[in-house]
């Protein structure tokens, strides 16, 4: 375990994030715990405390069990490792859809208690609204269209959006409403190339891409899908590790070796001065 880090702390802002808009890709992974956090701030322009930290921690089959205690106790956690980053907190399912008020209320307690300078909130036909309301209130909003993982139980299954016409006519409506209610950057999620093109060139803020293809301002992509901590990853996660192997492997050895007494050795062991003097 390491202390903590004494470095001055100063964060990419909001504002910084939206002036990239068709400039220097932004660059963007979820985080979850504070040693992570400290690892990938070095790298990221905006760390997402993601509601996917249910199915990536707590082993949950979807997003929709993650509470706003949840949330607020990792986005903490994220913002005791990060130093220079931006930090997002999803508003988890639940405590956000029934109104502007209620909305304002869930994400002033995130901003609060954890500290992170913005919340990420899914789309839906209300929701322009609801931006509308926290960013005048001061609560900077990311918005987040496309595949809502929110809405698994509406949609029966994580699917890619924008296949008929009538839906790439709804996700382009809801980044469009999204932005122009002050959303300062948009997530845009499981798209087809083209629509995620068209959205990037109708709104005038960036677009952060997760299975969006290359035509968006950023990228971003779960962390723990790209180190290869699951058996499986989706088509558009390119994977640069295999840390399900490598854990696998490591505490393989380590098992082994208790096994066989081989540890721990004098070099892992305590002796009292007695010991070492006699
Ligand atoms: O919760 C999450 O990790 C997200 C990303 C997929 C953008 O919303």
């Amino acid at each position: 375990m390491s202390a903590q880090r004494q470095e001055a702390v100063r964060r990419v802002t909001v504002p910084q994030i939206t002036a990239r808009k068709g400039g220097e890709p932004i660059v963007s992974l979820t985080a979850y715990t504070a040693p992570m956090a400290e690892i990938l701030d070095d790298h990221c322009d905006v760390l997402l405390v993601g509601d996917s930290v249910g199915m990536v921690v707590h082993g949950l089959p979807n997003t929709v069990g993650v509470t706003l205690e949840m949330m607020i106790m990792h986005g903490q956690a994220v913002m005791r490792g990060a130093r220079k980053a931006l930090v997002v907190v999803d508003m988890p399912f639940g405590s956000y859809e029934a109104g502007p008020q209620q909305a304002f209320e869930n994400a002033a307690r995130v901003l609060k208690e954890t500290g992170a300078q913005a919340v990420k909130v899914e789309a839906g036909p209300t929701i322009a609204e609801t931006i509308d309301y926290l960013v005048k209130r001061g609560i900077p909003v990311m918005g987040h269209v496309g595949l809502r993982p929110q809405a698994v139980n509406v949609d029966g299954a994580f699917r890619a959006k924008g296949r008929t016409e009538a839906e790439r006519d709804r996700v382009l409506a809801e980044a469009e409403a999204s932005a122009d209610a002050g959303a300062f950057s948009i997530v845009i999620e499981g798209v087809a190339e083209d629509l995620a093109r068209e959205i990037t060139a109708a709104v005038h803020v960036p677009t952060i891409g997760i299975g969006a293809s290359a035509g968006c301002d950023g990228q971003i992509l779960v962390t723990e899908d790209m180190l290869g901590m699951f058996d499986w990853t989706p088509k558009f996660v390119r994977r640069y590790a295999d840390l399900r192997g490598d854990i696998g492997r490591s505490v393989g050895r380590w098992a082994d070796d208790v096994r066989a007494r081989r540890f721990p050795a004098e070099a892992e062991t305590y002796f009292s001065k007695k010991a070492v003097e006699g």
